[in-house]
């Protein structure tokens, strides 16, 4: 019998699915982990056996032991999973199109090309260190691991610049500018030592002259999602709450975090709002689903959480994965049937897995 498809399920109510994923958890026992993104819709979360940002979930991931690991994110992460698993384990993502939309903003061959283009004016394997954020594909951090390069995440990108300039002089950034710019300012680099790399010009469109001085050289990407907050949000809701505290996540804009008083991943804003004083409010610069959870889960202790933008922006792909999907993928594994796997090449593995693993090495 082949698998089955997953039409039938799209008709399926959100309980109907609740109960079918819990039966199919029940029947898998430990063969199975399911690791869920704080950005995930509660109505998959809650099927998580882990939850975390992407470095908890990659150690997460590393340590499983579970046979089926299935990846509530996106597909970056369900890489990742594949990468520090053991062979014998599967990772699997429940919608093959929970994509990351920053991450597709560079690619290998846009990348070799910056490569290429800096080799006419410096020697990049000698003086730059290539980081690539998490949020990027299995390539590109194979690329990072083959160049003496590395990868970051949001928690560990301080230790990961440190590491990096210890290497080499300059740093290849990519693919977010923000996060790259906003770790380089707080380790005190001037904004005239960064450059921004336009992956679609000639040279990133950047002088001789700039390269040379630049000592971090941005990728031209960004999380369209947090590109949604600004200052003057802050401004506007501190004029009528002038006691609220301000937290973002590190893929806002330089001059959001520069107004926030506390920056960093999205388990870090959940500790930190976690480990607050009652009756406190706070303003939010993060993706929805997490922020509407985080209101629910502290309005008993009077902490009063606010979501930074007027408008909704939820993270479109990580809204892919659900219950629907899930319960599919679920009792496909309970049939022996292994749907939406995700399996990187053993060449591109080996490398991304060096830059993996000096992540982790540096990491807190
Ligand atoms: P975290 O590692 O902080 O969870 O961030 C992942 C992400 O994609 C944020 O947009
Ligand atoms: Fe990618 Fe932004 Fe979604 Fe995070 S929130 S997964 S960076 S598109």
């Amino acid at each position: 019998m082949s698998a089955v498809a997953i039409q039938p399920y799209a008709i399926l109510d959100d309980e109907e699915c609740e109960q079918r994923i819990l039966a199919a958890k029940e029947k898998l026992g430990d063969r199975l982990v399911i690791l869920g993104h704080h950005y995930q819709r509660d109505e998959v979360f809650q099927h998580s056996d882990f939850t975390g940002d992407s470095l908890k979930l990659s150690r997460a991931a590393a340590e499983s032991k579970a046979e089926f690991i299935v990846f509530c994110g996106v597909h970056f992460m369900a890489e990742v999973a594949d990468i520090l698993s053991r062979p014998d384990q599967v990772s699997v993502i429940p919608d093959m199109a929970a994509g990351c939309s920053m991450a597709d903003m560079a690619n290998l061959a846009k990348v070799e090309k910056a490569w290429a283009e800096l080799s006419s004016v410096i020697e990049p394997d000698e003086c730059v260190t290539p980081v690539t954020y998490i949020n990027s594909a299995a390539d590109l951090k194979a690329f990072c691991g083959s160049h003496g390069g590395i990868v970051c995440t949001s928690t560990n990108a301080r230790n990961v610049l440190e590491w990096s300039f210890e290497q080499r002089e300059k740093i290849l950034f990519f693919p977010d500018q923000h996060l790259g710019r906003n770790t380089a300012a707080s380790m005190g680099l001037a904004m005239d030592e960064m450059v921004v790399w336009d992956y679609d010009r000639e040279m990133g469109g950047l002088t001789v002259e700039q390269i040379k001085k630049a000592k971090m050289i941005l990728w031209k990407g960004f999380c369209s999602v947090h590109q949604m907050f600004t200052p003057e949000q802050i401004d506007n809701f501190k004029e009528k709450y002038p006691e609220t505290k301000i937290i973002s996540h590190p893929e806002s804009s330089y001059e959001v975090c520069q107004k926030s008083d506390y920056v960093g991943s999205t388990e870090y804003i959940i500790n930190t709002i976690r480990d607050a004083e009652p009756d406190t409010r706070w303003l939010v610069a993060t993706e929805l689903n997490l922020v509407n959870r985080l209101k629910d889960q502290f309005a008993a202790e009077g902490k009063k959480v606010h979501f930074m933008s007027p408008t909704v922006c939820m993270c479109s792909t990580m809204f892919r994965i659900d219950p629907q999907h899930l319960a599919w993928t679920l009792e496909n594994l309970v049939d022996g049937h292994v749907v939406n796997q995700i399996s990187v090449p053993e060449d591109v593995a080996t490398n991304a897995r060096l830059a993996l693993d000096r992540m982790l090495e540096v990491s807190p």
